[in-house]
């Protein structure tokens, strides 16, 4: 934050500033707020990811303009949410540019987000001071999956209506509150006309007001603690006679420039999935949901769109025959946690653990862990500024190993992501168990791999080099 004071300001502005302080706010986030001068490419992401959200909200205040919320049957036989869509495709002057923008936004969402999310493994971005700003990306993370389930909803197609069906169902896999809870998300006892019309009130209003307030305290938690960079090193530790970083720059105009390239060549893939890949194959609208919703007609394979399906691979992983091979990777991470600690507490709970969760998976539904597992996956990322304990937070300054343990869980990520569009198969299902875990052992063995190894001198101040 600035050292300075704010200028005095006269006229229309210094009006405003006496009653709101709108030159105060421009310079604590603009103007005066000092970001490493080393920012590279992946640190384009965070604004990209602004971009994307207002595109988002844009786009879906002119759809809901023609777009109607209604299961019943028009004339022609068609649930009206449907030809809604199609009216707003054929008919609305430019509605299609509007819905693919809004349906490939929901896609450009979710890659620039995971490309943001790999900059902070990347950079140790998570380490202290900024646990509440990945916190906040966690939340906003997990809001954006409930944006887009129930987005996917609305247009009334087959895939929408499968999927939701699915998805809803899982919660009924609870045990003792599972069947009453998944009736009251649906209201009713299938996806119907009322589970149409609150995903719609979610989707609109109440998960885009809960993003908007997380993405501002995102932003303001970062600018409380300031910008990490590639180096992982503090430019708040060596500041100028005025208070000033050495190693920072204003973030206007340098970085509003910069970000306006990254805003470029964003907008260039994006306007090329829009006008030529719209569907973007299929996975970016499934070919399923060009077909109204039919109730009695299950279609063969029900997939969720490509964002969700590492989460969704880990979850069919989760059969039967999986959970003693589960739990004996408990008994093992467990085992090392009781034989490292100190604390009898914590010994003593990790036994209770392990003998709950024999119990468990021995009484409980295999579909009750998968959703754990599933579940569990997304919560796991909230702990990391707790299981990194690393010396070191950016990647450049450690052992080549950890390198290589990161890019194993990128593949598994990949893979797991690729098989969860895939139908199932005998091969495919080992191949996911295999990939749960070693997802949940990347995390879960941070703590022990993380401080391993010889790490390199980090320096004292940012590496840059002026192009
Ligand atoms: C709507 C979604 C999001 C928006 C609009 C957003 C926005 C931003 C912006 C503008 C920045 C500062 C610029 C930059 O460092 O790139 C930032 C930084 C950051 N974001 Fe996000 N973000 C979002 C989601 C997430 C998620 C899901 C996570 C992680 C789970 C996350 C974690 C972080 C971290 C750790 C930083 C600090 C990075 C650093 O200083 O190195 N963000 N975010």
């Amino acid at each position: 934050m600035a050292a300075e004071k704010v200028v005095k300001t006269t006229g229309l502005l210094g009006w405003i500033d006496a009653r709101f302080p709108a030159t105060q706010l421009w310079e604590d986030h603009l103007s005066k707020y000092y970001a490493p001068k080393n920012f590279n490419f992946w640190y384009f992401f965070g604004s990209l990811a602004l971009l994307v959200l207002v595109i988002q909200i844009v786009t879906g205040i002119f759809l809901v303009m023609n777009y109607k919320p209604d299961a019943t049957l028009n004339a022609a036989g068609i649930p009206v949410a449907f030809a809604s869509v199609e009216f707003i495709m054929r008919e609305v002057p430019s509605g299609w540019l509007i819905r693919y923008m809004h349906s490939t936004g929901a896609s450009a969402f979710f890659v620039v987000v995971y490309l943001h999310m790999f900059r902070g493994l990347l950079y140790g971005s998570y380490r202290k001071p900024r646990e509440l700003v990945w916190i906040f990306g966690c939340l906003i993370f997990l809001c954006l999956m409930a944006e887009a389930f129930m987005g996917y909803l609305l247009p009334w197609g087959q895939m929408s209506y499968w999927g939701a069906q699915v998805i809803v169902n899982l919660f009924s896999a609870i045990p003792v509150i599972g069947q009453d809870l998944s009736l009251f998300i649906r209201g009713d006892y299938v996806v119907s006309d009322a589970t149409l019309n609150r995903f719609f009130s979610f989707h609109v209003i109440a998960v885009p007001l809960v993003l908007l307030g997380l993405v501002v305290a995102h932003i303001i938690a970062l600018h409380e603690v300031g910008s990490n960079n590639p180096d992982g090193v503090e430019i708040k530790a060596k500041k100028d006679e005025n208070g000033i970083p050495l190693d920072g720059i204003p973030f206007h105009p340098y970085y509003s420039v910069h970000d306006l390239m990254g805003v470029t060549g964003f907008l260039i893939f994006f306007s090329a999935v829009i006008f030529f890949f719209p569907d973007m194959g299929g996975y970016f609208l499934e070919a399923n949901n060009f077909f109204p919703a039919d109730p009695l007609k299950t279609p063969p394979h029900i997939a969720p769109v490509w964002y969700f399906t590492p989460f969704y691979s880990m979850l069919r992983a989760t059969t039967s025959n999986f959970l003693p091979i589960l739990w004996l990777f408990f008994a093992v991470v467990l085992g090392m946690v009781i034989l490292r600690s100190k604390d009898t507490r914590v010994k003593i709970g990790s036994i209770l653990v392990l003998v709950i969760l024999a119990l468990g998976f021995w009484k409980i539904d295999a579909k009750f862990w998968g959703v754990l597992v599933m579940g569990g996956s997304v919560i796991v990322l909230v702990f990391m500024p707790w299981l990194d304990c690393s010396p070191v937070k950016s990647i450049r300054y450690r052992p080549s190993f950890h390198k290589s343990i990161l890019t194993v869980f990128v593949v598994v990520f990949l893979v797991l992501g690729y098989l969860g569009v895939q139908p199932p198969s005998p091969v495919g299902e080992k191949i996911s168990q295999l990939g749960t875990l070693l997802y949940f052992a990347f995390f879960l063995t941070m703590p022990l791999w993380s401080r391993a190894g010889t790490f390199k001198p980090v320096p004292d101040r940012v590496t840059f080099h002026a192009h």
